[in-house]
């Protein structure tokens, strides 16, 4: 009898534990990381909570990948790249089998960033944005070798103006770079990485003051409003609000904290805004070896753009109050003006900007004696159709007219029809007419197209 019932005890004691331990590890399990982000995530976004393992496994490795079990709600990066093919990996880098933040994390490439200049060679070079017949897509040899990158004219001019090169002929970049086939006369072949432990003063105070705190593509930026941008392709790609808060769902990534991108999201639909954090922020003085930050701006709290519409904010966040524009200047984008070249670099190491900035007044306008010059788009113009081809507010086909710069380059969003020559926005897909000098009451002398000669007349006030 006694025995009996010290069994039952026992029996039902140990049934109780294993019940208090079922209920432990089911909990436990039901608390793991992952699942607290994806609760996270259905509570941000107000939809009925679903949470389960995620898994992709996408058509170019066919490895299976779990990251957006924590990463749930981040935007797919574009059409171009999109999840099923690509999952997280092949840019990222990072151990796809993992549930534990610190495993799958182990081996990412670039932290946040994959498109940053140390790693984009294998993120974004292999086999997709290098390695072609055709140097117009080597996009990672060409932006490594741009001036944004190298910067190795303004290095070559400071250097030189303090004694400590011989010559104006540029050694040195921002890091080493080299290049075994310059296309053109002036392409150079090599830079050394700049020499901050030199002991020539100029070089300890040039490091410090511009290269480390600086707005090259390779330096982290200032963290401030205005400033927050990533680095490398993402620099100009990846677009951040000038709060530098992120806008998106991903619930690893607090809302609140600036320095973050805005979206998820890779674009060739440029913003002014985006180059402008590293553009237009100041001026570098030589003389006094310091960047100036420009004073119309508010200095902390919330940027203009936070207070202002977009409409009454453009003009007074585009330029700097020092300079004189026109309203083009200031009404369009960057990109619209700026060519792919221009920005990216066309694949030599250039020694001075001026080599790589050859957009001018007339290439949109022409002149009093000549129209703009206009080429029927065809099959070989490749480039072009490719750019209208990822970007949502223009589009191009085979037989447009469109304007094509000194260099060959087409301007796709132009357009000429029965005579009159329309741009569409790359970045808001408004049109605005292209009009012509020639025919126009225009006073200006044909010898003199750089802008400054412009500005004397054609002046926009703030
Ligand atoms: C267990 C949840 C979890 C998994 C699984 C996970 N992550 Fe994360 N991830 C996070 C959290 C949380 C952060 C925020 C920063 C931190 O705490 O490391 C983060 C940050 C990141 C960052 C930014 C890193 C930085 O330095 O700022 C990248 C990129 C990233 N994850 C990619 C991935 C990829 C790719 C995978 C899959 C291979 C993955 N994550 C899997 C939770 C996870
Ligand atoms: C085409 C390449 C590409 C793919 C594919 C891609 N990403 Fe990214 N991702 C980027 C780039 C570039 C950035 C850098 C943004 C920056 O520097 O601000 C980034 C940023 C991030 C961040 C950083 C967030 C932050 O600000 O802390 C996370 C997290 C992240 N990606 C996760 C993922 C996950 C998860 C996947 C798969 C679903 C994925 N990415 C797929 C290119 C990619
Ligand atoms: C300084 C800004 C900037 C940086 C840095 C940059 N890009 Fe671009 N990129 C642009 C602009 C501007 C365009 C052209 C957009 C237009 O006018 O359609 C463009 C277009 C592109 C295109 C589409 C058009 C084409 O030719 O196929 C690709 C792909 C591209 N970039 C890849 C990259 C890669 C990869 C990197 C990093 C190695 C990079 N970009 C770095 C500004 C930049
Ligand atoms: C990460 C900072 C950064 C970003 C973002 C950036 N630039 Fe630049 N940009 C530079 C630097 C540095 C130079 C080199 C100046 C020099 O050599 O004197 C430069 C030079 C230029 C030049 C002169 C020609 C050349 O190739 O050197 C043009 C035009 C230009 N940028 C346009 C743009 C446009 C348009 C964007 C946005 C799509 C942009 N930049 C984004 C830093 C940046
Ligand atoms: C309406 C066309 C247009 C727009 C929009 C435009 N630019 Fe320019 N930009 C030019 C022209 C033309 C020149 C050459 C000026 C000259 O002839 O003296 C130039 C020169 C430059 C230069 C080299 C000379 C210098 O002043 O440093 C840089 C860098 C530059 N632009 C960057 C930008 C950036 C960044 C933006 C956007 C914030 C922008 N541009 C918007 C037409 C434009
Ligand atoms: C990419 C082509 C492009 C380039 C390059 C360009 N413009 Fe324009 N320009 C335009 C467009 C488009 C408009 C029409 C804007 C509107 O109607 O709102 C315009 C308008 C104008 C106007 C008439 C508006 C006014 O202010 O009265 C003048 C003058 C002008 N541009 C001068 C210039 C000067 C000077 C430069 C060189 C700094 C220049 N443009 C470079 C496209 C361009
Ligand atoms: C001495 C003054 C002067 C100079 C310098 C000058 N312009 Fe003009 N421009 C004018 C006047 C005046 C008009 C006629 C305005 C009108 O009809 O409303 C005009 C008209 C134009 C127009 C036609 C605008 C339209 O909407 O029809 C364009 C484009 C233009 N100029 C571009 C330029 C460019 C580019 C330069 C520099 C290479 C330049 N101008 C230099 C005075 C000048």
């Amino acid at each position: 009898m006694f025995t009996t019932n010290r069994r039952v005890a026992l029996f039902v004691s140990s049934i109780l534990l294993l019940i208090a331990a079922v209920i432990l590890v089911f909990q436990q399990t039901q608390n793991q990381p992952w699942q607290q982000y994806q609760r996270m995530y259905f509570k941000r976004t107000q939809q009925p909570a679903d949470i389960r393992v995620r898994q992709v496994v996408p058509q170019l490795t066919g490895q299976p990948e779990l990251c957006l079990s924590c990463h749930m709600g981040l935007a797919e990066i574009s059409p171009s790249h999109p999840v099923e093919a690509f999952g997280c990996i092949s840019c990222h880098g990072g151990n796809g089998l993992s549930l534990k933040a610190d495993q799958a994390h182990t081996g990412l490439r670039g932290g946040k960033n994959p498109g940053d200049l140390l790693v984009a060679q294998e993120s974004c070079g292999l086999n997709c944005h290098n390695g072609f017949a055709d140097e117009g897509k080597n996009h990672v040899d060409g932006v490594l070798r741009s001036l944004q990158g190298t910067y190795a004219g303004g290095i070559a001019q400071v250097r030189f103006s303090f004694g400590a090169q011989s010559t104006e002929t540029p050694l040195y970049g921002v890091y080493g770079i080299t290049d075994d086939h310059p296309a053109t006369a002036a392409g150079l072949a090599e830079l050394t990485a700049f020499p901050a432990q030199s002991g020539h003063p100029i070089d300890q105070k040039f490091a410090e003051n511009c290269l480390d705190a600086g707005c090259h593509l390779s330096a982290a930026p200032r963290a401030e409003p205005y400033f927050y941008r990533s680095t490398g392709c993402a620099a100009c790609h990846v677009i951040y609000q000038n709060d530098g808060l992120y806008q998106g769902s991903d619930p690893t990534i607090p809302p609140d904290e600036p320095g973050h991108m805005r979206r998820h999201e890779l674009t060739a639909a440029i913003p002014f805004y985006q180059c402008n954090h590293c553009h237009n922020r100041g001026n570098y003085s030589l003389r006094q070896m310091d960047f100036l930050l420009r004073d119309d701006l508010p200095p902390a709290g919330a940027p203009i753009s936070a207070q202002m519409p977009a409409e009454g904010r453009r003009l007074r966040e585009y330029y700097q109050p020092i300079g004189e524009f026109t309203l083009c200047e200031w009404e369009l984008d960057c990109i619209e003006c700026h060519t792919s070249a221009e920005i990216m670099g066309d694949g030599d190491i250039h020694p001075k900007q001026q080599e790589m900035q050859y957009t001018q007044c007339h290439t949109c306008h022409g002149t009093l004696e000549e129209l703009p010059t206009v080429v029927t788009v065809s099959a070989q113009h490749q480039t072009a159709l490719r750019q209208a081809q990822i970007n949502p507010n223009y589009t191009l086909n085979i037989g447009d007219q469109v304007i094509i710069t000194e260099r060959g380059e087409l301007m796709g969003n132009t357009k000429q029809v029965d005579g009159r020559l329309i741009l569409t926005s790359k970045v808001t897909g408004k049109t605005y007419p292209v009009n012509p000098v020639m025919g126009s009451g225009c006073q200006q002398t044909v010898a003199e197209q750089e802008s400054r000669y412009c500005h004397q007349c054609h002046a926009y006030a703030r």
